[in-house]
């Protein structure tokens, strides 16, 4: 990190970003916040409101409305601009239209003299966090994704919820594209201290394969449910992302399943950003974890792949 002053730029102040600014505010993420956004009308009266949050918080955050120099000696610039599904919408058919965003936003951030890391949250977030790292022309390590970090953050509770154990102890994680090809490689699941596949041995008349694919379609459909009962899902994002950025500040290797390139891991070569366990800390995504997959989930996982590389590519 360039200096002690923990400086985070937030681009795109809608629900999403504004989630994450109102939980950074709570839990005091850090020294400085900066609000941008295309209606800036909106960024500045949503710094206004935060503000008059300040005398209730334990926090003494400097947060003001910006432009894009203020990206100039920032550690984080958190993009979450852009438009969100409607019912019935996957996350790739916001991709032609949010490429156009990211091409108005990140040369600007790149033009400040910003050399921190990039966190995307905009979907679909593994193809946006690629366009933001071809734009931007970073190191790898520093362009991250929020990924299916909020999937397996949902796989986690619902197994806690079914295995009656606290999430904090469920060791399983949902990879792959975040959207309808991510899936969940039970064969690297662990509930508390042991293998899910003993759980199901000791226990088969209390737990089921088919609840546990039952689980993973409620994962995967969850957006879907949330966007047609609510019009959007902003709560659980807004924490995955203070999540993330509490772990790069802190230097933490906490691990996460963010949308990080590929570079070689599982066979596959071409620089597909995908979401996959790896490690945080303030260098940024600098570490990928390879799971021991079993043939059937790397034919998923190479699926899921296929699927953001094709995406990507009908861009240009
Ligand atoms: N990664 C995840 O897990 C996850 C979860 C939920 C939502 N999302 C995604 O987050 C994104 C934001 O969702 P939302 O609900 O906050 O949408 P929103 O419509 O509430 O907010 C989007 C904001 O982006 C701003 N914006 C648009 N173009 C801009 C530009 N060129 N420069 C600066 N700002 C610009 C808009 O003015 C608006 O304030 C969507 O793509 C949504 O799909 C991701």
């Amino acid at each position: 990190m360039a200096n002690n002053n923990r400086k985070v730029v937030l681009v795109g102040t809608g629900m999403v970003g504004m989630s994450f600014a109102y939980a950074a505010l709570n839990q005091s993420l850090c020294d400085e916040l900066v609000l941008i956004d295309l209606n800036e009308v909106r960024a500045k009266g949503e710094a206004m409101d935060l503000n008059h949050g300040l005398a209730f918080s334990n926090s003494s955050m400097k947060i003001y409305f910006g432009n894009y120099s203020d990206c100039s000696d920032a550690e984080i610039v958190i993009i979450c601009a852009g438009v969100a599904q409607k019912p019935d919408e996957t996350r790739l058919h916001l991709l032609q239209r949010n490429t156009k965003v990211f091409e108005a936003i990140v040369p600007r951030v790149v033009s400040s003299g910003f050399d921190g890391i990039f966190l995307v949250a905009t979907n679909p977030v593994d193809i946006m966090t690629r366009v933001t790292y071809e734009l931007s022309g970073f190191n790898a390590a520093k362009v991250i994704g929020t990924g299916t970090t909020l999937d397996t953050a949902r796989l986690r509770y619902l197994l806690g919820t079914y295995f009656e154990i606290d999430p904090r102890h469920i060791h399983a994680y949902v990879i792959g594209e975040h959207g309808d090809s991510e899936f969940v490689p039970w064969s690297q699941a662990i509930i508390a201290v042991k293998h899910i596949n003993e759980m199901l041995a000791a226990y088969p008349d209390r737990y089921r394969m088919e609840d546990l694919e039952q689980i993973t379609q409620n994962v995967r459909h969850a957006a879907y449910e949330i966007i047609k009962a609510k019009g959007s899902t902003y709560y659980g994002i807004g924490m995955a992302i203070c999540r993330i950025v509490r772990a790069i500040f802190s230097n933490e290797n906490s691990v996460f399943t963010c949308s990080v390139r590929l570079r070689g891991e599982y066979g596959l070569r071409k620089d597909v950003f995908i979401g996959n366990p790896c490690i945080i800390n303030s260098s940024g995504a600098n570490r990928i974890l390879e799971l021991s997959l079993t043939e059937e989930e790397l034919e998923q996982l190479k699926s899921s792949y296929q699927i953001l590389d094709e995406n990507f590519l009908s861009i240009f």
